[in-house]
């Protein structure tokens, strides 16, 4: 029996959450409109400086090529960790911080963007308010078709960003500063890589991973042809693509590597925000470039992206290496590799840049499987399966995976609450037993979305297919090979490179193939447009392909915008912050227990302090709630080692009863470390009300100075 934990899948107290919920909705929708939080929108506090349109461009045909990386980092206090769908795991802290890393692509007419951010899935509420953002500032430079956003699918990132009620509820509402976040980190990214924008050279290379990644659901994927399955070596993919992004003298600027794995390497115990095992491959690999560089700094960008990591787990030993921050084979194998195949990279990209995009309206696409015979998509819907889990972490309820029969008891709650799934939803969606008919749910706002993107952008022969879910191994193979054909019918795309980049621009959850839909595991209950998702999305991407290499893009119908739903519809389930309390006669940032006088490398130096909430210091990104600081007697200074961005350092924020809160913070002091003395600090703010008004005042605590030998 696998090991049930909770991932994606749901706990009692969030079934009943949900279905209490919408009970509620129902019946009284002035109690959501007192729980409602209003927001005012922000306007873009800084001022562009764009170098609008394209550049004149270097002889010898190299791209304009740019780099950038920005922190989105939301608020690390009582906000949901976004993967798990585990209420309970809300954020209390830092272990590694959260970037958006951008790359801009300019071949002398057209311009493309990419971006990987250090968070669990893209929504359409994000993108389109990062868009809008961008509209902006640029104009028309940076638009719907050429910006592809994708997610490193962390499990430890912060939740909040969603417009659609199902992700809403699993979010806490949407809230504001967590959202806000991530915009800004995803713009300035881009800020940055358009400033940095300088004649430059693209290098392709690829590589295999062993024993990195395992198939959770071999069960689902047996179930593919074996013909097909016959023609690869594993059910899942071990290769590694790197793009090297270098400039005219060959100094390295940039890298992008894509690999499918889920980021579960952490837990869904967990509650200090991380990037996990794709973000840490990240964060070694930018350290060794920038040397001398904090983590978070210097001007080297290294991405590891998502990709068809729908049915695969990091955790090849099980669920064993987590919130310890213990390293995992994944971490440490991929870095090399990382490494080899970005020193290795030879065959140079050239050509001319290509976007494609469309918005879909899935509930209903009409797909021609042969000469006689079409199917069609479904509306939206979750099979019971789907509140199982997986071995990354399951529901502690009584379903179990594979299940193609509901479950009486849960049916009869379901039906009582909600009402039943319509019979034209359950025939769509055949054989799976639906357990929440999404695509029937519509309030307070609807509970899934029907328009999804499609998108293809191609640099050269390298074609980069951004999917709006999690591909399972074997449909990512078959949405490559569908694009290849259609690529390939052209010269300019002969060998053509197709790069599956998962999580990107809107999530709908999982895709599977046929096949593997029959058998129902978490993947395929998870599917939520029925049986024909990924046959309507290879059709698709076909289309978007084929006008590519027609250069017929300019013909493509736009087709349905998506809703942007006003922030008033929006609601906030997540309290504001209370008034913060402190022990009697202590003081915030009053250290409660002591760093010991002296350490050896490889020990955990740990310190606490009286600590106000976090969600207090408003936007911190690049900015630390923590530091290790070194004394040097040469210059009389300390010196900053780490701060919360740091590997080597944990700032976990732990919640008390009362509004009391403390601010742990741990040194995991690496062998590198230089003996002498050391002192770690600790930057906060609490709120108090003066008279009836909150006020929020600043502190900082630091600890006794102690000797590291
Ligand atoms: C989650 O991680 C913690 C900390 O390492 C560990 O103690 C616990 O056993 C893990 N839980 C599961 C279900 O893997
Ligand atoms: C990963 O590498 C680090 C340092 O190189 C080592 O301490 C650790 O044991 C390795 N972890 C695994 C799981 O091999
Ligand atoms: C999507 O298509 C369905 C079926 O035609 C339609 O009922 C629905 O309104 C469409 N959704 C949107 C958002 O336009
Ligand atoms: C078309 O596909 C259907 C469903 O897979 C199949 O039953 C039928 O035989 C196919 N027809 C042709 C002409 O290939
Ligand atoms: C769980 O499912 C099993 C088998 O379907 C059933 O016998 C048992 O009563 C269920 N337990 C609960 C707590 O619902
Ligand atoms: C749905 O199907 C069931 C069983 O076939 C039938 O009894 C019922 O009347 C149908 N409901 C509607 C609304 O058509
Ligand atoms: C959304 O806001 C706009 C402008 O404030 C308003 O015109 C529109 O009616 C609102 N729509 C809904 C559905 O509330
Ligand atoms: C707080 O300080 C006052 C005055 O020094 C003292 O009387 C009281 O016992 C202290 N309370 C605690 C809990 O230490
Ligand atoms: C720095 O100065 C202190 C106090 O004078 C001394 O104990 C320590 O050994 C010195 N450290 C180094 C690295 O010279
Ligand atoms: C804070 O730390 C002190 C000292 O270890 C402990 O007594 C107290 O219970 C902690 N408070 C919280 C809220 O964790």
């Amino acid at each position: 029996m696998a090991p049930k934990s909770v991932c994606c899948g749901l706990s009692t107290l969030e079934m009943l959450f949900i279905m209490l919920f919408v009970l509620m909705t129902g019946v009284s929708m002035g109690l959501i409109s007192v729980m409602a939080t209003k927001w005012n929108v922000d306007s873009s506090p800084e001022e562009p400086s764009p170098t609008l349109g394209p550049t004149a461009r270097p002889p010898g045909n190299p791209f304009l090529v740019g780099v950038g990386r920005a922190d989105c980092t939301g608020p690390v206090g009582d906000v949901p960790l976004m993967g798990y769908a585990n209420l309970d795991q809300t954020a209390g802290g830092i272990h590694t911080r959260l970037y958006s890393r951008a790359f801009i692509v300019d071949d002398g007419s057209k311009r493309v963007v990419f971006v990987s951010a250090d968070i669990g899935m893209v929504s359409q509420r994000l993108r389109l308010e990062v868009m809008r953002e961008l509209q902006g500032k640029y104009g028309n430079l940076y638009r719907q078709d050429n910006v592809v956003l994708s997610g490193t699918h962390t499990h430890s990132g912060l939740a909040g960003y969603f417009q659609y009620t199902l992700f809403m509820i699993t979010s806490k509402g949407y809230i504001k500063p967590s959202i806000q976040a991530i915009v800004n980190g995803i713009v300035q990214s881009i800020d940055m890589a358009h400033k940095n924008l300088k004649p430059g050279r693209i290098f392709l290379n690829k590589g295999e991973l062993e024993d990195s990644n395992l198939n959770r659901s071999p069960h689902s994927y047996l179930n593919n042809p074996a013909e097909e399955r016959n023609r690869y070596k594993s059910n899942t993919d071990k290769q590694v693509v790197v793009l090297k992004f270098t400039d005219l003298h060959g100094d390295g600027l940039g890298m992008i590597s894509w690999f499918a794995v889920h980021p579960v390497s952490m837990n869904y115990t967990n509650r200090m925000v991380s990037g996990d095992n794709l973000g840490h491959a990240s964060y070694l690999f930018e350290q060794e470039k920038n040397i001398g560089s904090l983590p978070g700094e210097g001007p080297f960008v290294a991405a590891f992206a998502s990709s068809n990591l729908g049915d695969v787990s990091p955790n090849t030993r099980g669920p064993y290496c987590v919130n310890t921050g213990e390293a995992c084979d994944y971490i440490n194998s991929s870095c090399p590799i990382g490494g080899e195949l970005y020193g290795g990279a030879q065959r140079e990209v050239r050509g001319v840049l290509h976007a494609a995009h469309q918005w879909v309206n899935m509930t209903d696409v009409t797909v021609q499987l042969n000469s006689t015979h079409t199917v069609k998509t479904c509306k939206p819907a979750l099979g019971h399966s789907f509140a199982a889990g997986t071995i990354d972490g399951g529901g502690d309820l009584n379903f179990t995976q594979g299940a193609v029969e509901g479950d009486p008891f849960w049916d009869g709650i379901r039906d009582t609450l909600l009402g039943p799934p319509s019979n034209e939803t359950q025939d769509c969606h055949q054989p799976k037993p639906i357990l929440f008919s999404t695509g029937e749910m519509k309030k307070p706002l609807p509970w899934h979305p029907d328009i999804v993107d499609v998108q293809i952008i191609t640099i050269g022969s390298v074609a980069i297919v951004a999917i709006p879910g999690e591909v399972t191994t074997m449909s990512g193979r078959r949405i490559r090979e569908a694009v290849k054909q259609e690529l390939e019918t052209q010269a300019a795309f002969t060998n053509t490179e197709v790069v599956i980049a998962g999580l990107c621009n809107i999530y709908t959850h999982y895709i599977t193939t046929y096949e593997e839909y029959q058998v129902q595991r978490y993947e395929a209950a998870s599917t939520i447009y029925g049986p024909h998702t990924l046959s309507a999305y290879m059709q698709l991407f076909r289309g978007l392909a084929r006008a590519i290499a027609e250069g017929t893009v300019g013909e493509l119908p736009k087709g349905p915008e998506p809703p942007f739903f006003n922030d008033s519809q929006l609601f906030s389930l997540l309290p504001a912050v209370p008034v913060d309390r402190k022990p009697e006669n202590t003081s915030f940032g009053q250290v409660l227990e002591q760093v010991l006088p002296t350490y050896k490398r490889g020990e955990v130096a740990s310190v606490t302090f009286v600590s106000g909430n976090p969600r207090n210091s408003g936007d911190m990104r690049e900015k630390t709630f923590i530091t290790v600081e070194q004394y040097h007697n040469r210059t009389q200074q300390w010196d900053i080692v780490h701060t919360d961005a740091s590997w080597e350092t944990r700032f976990h924020w732990v919640k008390g009863s009362g509004a009391q809160s403390n601010a742990t913070v741990e040194w995991h002091i690496p062998p590198s470390a230089q003996p002498g003395s050391y002192r770690i600090r600790h930057f906060g703010h609490y709120k108090q009300l003066k008279g009836l008004r909150p006020v929020i005042t600043a502190y900082e605590g630091t600890s006794d100075v102690f000797r590291v030998s």
